[in-house]
C-alpha cells in the first residue's frame, strides 16, 4: 500500500518507479487539465503519518534504516483550524457560498492561517469539496460536513491518480484513470471500479462563512 510519506522528497513529485503523464478530461476544464497528474506507482512502500508541528518536522523512518528527513510546512498534512485554498488561485479562501450545490468538485490546498503557508508541496493535500442537500447525506458523512459541504482526499485509493472527474448522472466523483467510482454523500464509498477503499474523508466546520478543516483525514490517504 502506498500511502502519504512527507517525509519522502519524491513522493508528491514523481518517486522512483512512478510513470506520470498529463492528460485532458472530457468534462472536466482548465482546472483538471492542469491538476490533474495521473501516477502509477509501480514500486514502493509509504508510511502513513500525521505530523502536528510548527516550522520544520523530523522523523526517524524505519529505526534507522533510513536517514532522517525534514518535512517542510508546505507538506504538512491538514489539521484543525487550517482554511482551504482554491488550487488554482491560492489567494482564494473557501467560503460557503463558492461550492455550489449538486456542482461537481473543485480542488483546494490546505491553508495554515496562523503562518499563511499553503500546503501545496504535495498532491497528498489535495482536497475535494462538494456540496449536496444536508439531508441527503449519509450518517458517517453528515457529521463531518459544513452546510452540507464535503470534503475529500483527491488521491484514489487505487493508483494515487487524481479523481477529477464527475458522474452527472449520480453525482459521485469518478477518477479517470479506470474509472472508480466514489460516493461523496455516503463516506466516500466505492461504487465502481478498481478502488478498493472509500476516498478518505476530511471533516470541515465553518467559521462564520469560512470552510475551515475541523481535524485531519479520518483514512490514510494513499493507494494500494
Ligand atoms: S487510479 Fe485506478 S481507478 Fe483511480
Amino acid at each position: 500500500m502506498a500511502t502519504y510519506d512527507p517525509r519522502d522528497d519524491n513522493a508528491p513529485e514523481a518517486p522512483a518507479g512512478e510513470t506520470e503523464t498529463s492528460t485532458q478530461h472530457v468534462d472536466g476544464g482548465d482546472e483538471r487539465r492542469l491538476i490533474e497528474r495521473r501516477r502509477f506507482l509501480q514500486a514502493g512502500v509509504g508510511i502513513t503519518v500525521a505530523l502536528t508541528v510548527t516550522g520544520l518536522s523530523a522523523l526517524n523512518v524505519t529505526g534507522g534504516l533510513r536517514p532522517i528527513a525534514t518535512i517542510t510546512p508546505e507538506k504538512e498534512p491538514p489539521q484543525a483550524g487550517d482554511r482551504l485554498v482554491a488550487a488554482l488561485d491560492q489567494t482564494k479562501t473557501a467560503t460557503r457560498t463558492d461550492i455550489l450545490d449538486g456542482r461537481p468538485q473543485t480542488m483546494w490546498y490546505p491553508n495554515n492561517p496562523k503562518t499563511g503557508i499553503v500546503k501545496n508541496g504535495t498532491d497528498f493535500n489535495l482536497v475535494l469539496l462538494a456540496r449536496f442537500d444536508p439531508a441527503s447525506l449519509g450518517p458517517d458523512t453528515a457529521p463531518h460536513a459544513a452546510a452540507g459541504i464535503v470534503a475529500y482526499s483527491a488521491v484514489c485509493t487505487h493508483l494515487c491518480c487524481t479523481v477529477s472527474d464527475w458522474d452527472a448522472k449520480n453525482a459521485w466523483f469518478l477518477c479517470p484513470c479506470h474509472h472508480s467510482l466514489f460516493d461523496p454523500r455516503a463516506d466516500g464509498k466505492v461504487m465502481g471500479g478498481p478502488a478498493p477503499r472509500p476516498l478518505p474523508l476530511l471533516p470541515l466546520a465553518l467559521d462564520g462563512d469560512t470552510l475551515t478543516v475541523a481535524g485531519g483525514f479520518v483514512t490514510s490517504v494513499g493507494c494500494s
